[in-house]
């Protein structure tokens, strides 16, 4: 049984390279997309560590436990000077379907392995297994994006929710109908506060949204904000972490809420910079009450109780 806070196998018994990711409930099916770091960790010459980029990968799941390997639904190119040549940098891919257009539509940060360019990149697919088709990057409403997220409100819309102007601030840019350009409706929300790695989630009248702080791959407080309306009105409020190790996330980093039988989950990276593609995860439960929000340190698969 994988265990929170370790390296987690499929069902083919090796390790699941599904970092960064995002967990997409879809008909009876859960799909779990991430980054496939299953290479050496190396140093780019700006310093910064890095695997050089292979791919996204999918796993899917009909009980959120038992992980099949659907393979690499977005491969890296072979040319150079492609957003996806294996020398970029490729990371938190996130899925959402488009219900207009039958379409699977992934965004994700691109960027040069000095992670300088920071672009959103989208790609798109006929079925959730892929295999995707890499459209292009852009810089969001001229602003720069690296951790992202996508979130799909009430009345459908779609956002991508970007770490900008250097990780100083969150900006939240508004998605065309067909998910695949910016409307150019955007705000800024968090500013100077050096947030990332933004999970968002919609909870009786309430936005939640985690994020981490702004170092590396190591491990720090995550701090979680509400809003009555997405586009404004953030207050960050705590860190919604308990239990042992919670000033550092259980050494791990939030990456994607999602929801299951009525109940959210957050999904961490335990990133290991010496190692990137030993990282291991964990899927914890999320309670939400108004302004109070509470993450616990707990195995996966559990009961929840509210
Ligand atoms: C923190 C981010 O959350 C990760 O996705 C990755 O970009 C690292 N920074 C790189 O240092």
């Amino acid at each position: 049984m994988n265990k929170n806070g370790t390296l987690w196998y499929d069902t083919d018994g090796n390790p699941i390279q599904a970092h960064g990711g995002m967990i997409l409930p879809h008909g009876d099916t859960y799909y779990w997309y991430g980054e496939n770091k299953n290479g050496p960790t190396s140093l780019a010459p700006s310093g910064d560590i890095r695997v050089d980029f292979i791919g996204i990968s999918c796993y899917s799941s009909k009980n959120c436990i038992d992980w099949k390997n659907e393979g690499i639904v977005l491969p890296a190119s072979s040319a150079p000077g492609s957003d996806l040549y294996r020398d970029m940098v490729c990371e938190r891919p996130k899925v959402i379907y488009n219900q207009k257009t039958g379409k699977f539509v992934m965004w994700m940060h691109i960027d040069t392995p000095d992670y300088r360019s920071a672009r959103a990149g989208v790609a798109t697919a006929d079925a959730p297994t892929g295999p995707f088709t890499y459209l292009y990057s852009d810089i969001p409403n001229r602003s720069d994006c690296r951790d992202m997220t996508l979130f799909q409100d009430l009345d459908q819309r779609v956002y991508l929710i970007h770490s900008s102007d250097w990780n100083k601030t969150l900006r939240i840019s508004q998605l065309t109908d067909d998910y695949l350009h910016f409307t150019g409706v955007c705000t800024k929300i968090f500013p100077e506060q050096e947030r990332e790695a933004p999970a968002v989630f919609y909870h009786q009248g309430l936005y939640y949204m985690i994020t981490s702080g702004c170092t590396g791959w190591d491990a720090n407080s995550a701090l979680y904000g509400i809003s009555s309306n997405l586009l404004t009105g953030w207050k960050l409020i705590d860190n919604p972490c308990e239990g042992k190790n919670y000033r550092k996330t259980f050494y791990g980093q939030s990456t994607f809420v999602f929801e299951k039988d009525g109940h959210f989950y957050l999904m961490l990276d335990h990133w290991k910079p010496e190692n990137l593609k030993a990282s291991g995860y964990s899927i914890l439960p999320v309670t939400a009450d108004g302004m109070d929000l509470r993450i616990p340190f707990t195995e996966y698969p559990f009961q929840q109780t509210k």
